[in-house]
């Protein structure tokens, strides 16, 4: 079998709101394996600057990316310095400064070993921009999961609103388009599908769906159960 050095590495690529993360959780239980959310790193380390006092353009950010103090939980949750940071991490606004710090090249380098060193046995579902293009690189199952800017819009504002949190459908819309411009061109490790990775595009399909196919493709590419 193909692997990231002996550990087996599936990588799961898309803009926000294509369901990856939702995706990831479910592969990564039914391989056995464990979970890499990578846009929470870099969540975390905007919240950490914007935390400290430290502008989001600003040097020190790559400090704080540096020396960034976070733990993940078994349960699924996030701690930033020892605080349980679920909440604020998932909001809109911390995802458009995860994005504004994230074209920034020396804040990405200061968070690639960190994000390396979940590759761990039995195996790691690891899901982001860039996972299968810069992170695992030599992973043996890429997937690229994309949907329309209106169906991912209106998932998140289903999930925001299901969180308690408040939400308006056409400003969603303007955000994630934003957003996505952003992490689709810049310089630095741009939202593209690798080479060698399956794409699909989720719009019309449900969780279930997609989750078969992906097991399926999963299963030809040499990667087995953990148990
Ligand atoms: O996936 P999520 O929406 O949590 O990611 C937040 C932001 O972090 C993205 O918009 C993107 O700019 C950045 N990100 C990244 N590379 C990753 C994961 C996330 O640049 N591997």
């Amino acid at each position: 079998m193909s692997a990231v050095g002996e550990i087996p590495v599936v990588t799961i690529d898309g803009p926000s709101g294509s369901g990856k993360g939702t995706l990831a959780r479910r592969i990564a239980a039914q391989l056995g394996f464990h979970l890499l959310d990578s846009g929470a790193i870099y969540r975390l380390t905007a919240l950490a600057a914007a935390r400290a006092g430290v502008a989001l353009d600003a040097p020190a950010v790559v400090r704080v990316a540096e020396t960034l103090d976070a733990q993940f939980l078994p349960d699924g949750s996030i701690l930033l310095a020892g605080e349980c940071v679920d909440g604020v991490l998932r909001t809109e606004q911390t995802g458009a400064m995860a994005s504004q710090i994230a074209a920034r090249p020396e804040v990405r380098a200061a968070l690639f070993d960190r994000q390396k060193a979940f590759a761990q046995a039995p195996g790691l579902v690891a899901d982001g921009r860039d996972m299968g293009t810069v992170v695992f690189p030599d992973a043996p199952a890429k997937i690229f999961l994309d949907a329309s800017a209106e169906i991912r819009a209106e998932r998140r504002y289903n999930q925001l609103i299901g969180n308690g949190f408040d939400a308006k459908l056409p400003a969603l819309i303007a955000e994630i388009r934003e957003r996505d411009q952003r992490d689709r061109t810049r310089a630095v490790a741009p939202l593209v599908p690798a080479a060698d990775a399956l794409v699909m595009d989720s719009s019309a399909l449900s969780i279930e769906t997609v989750e078969a196919q992906v097991m399926a493709f999963i299963l030809t590419r040499g990667l087995n159960k953990a148990h």
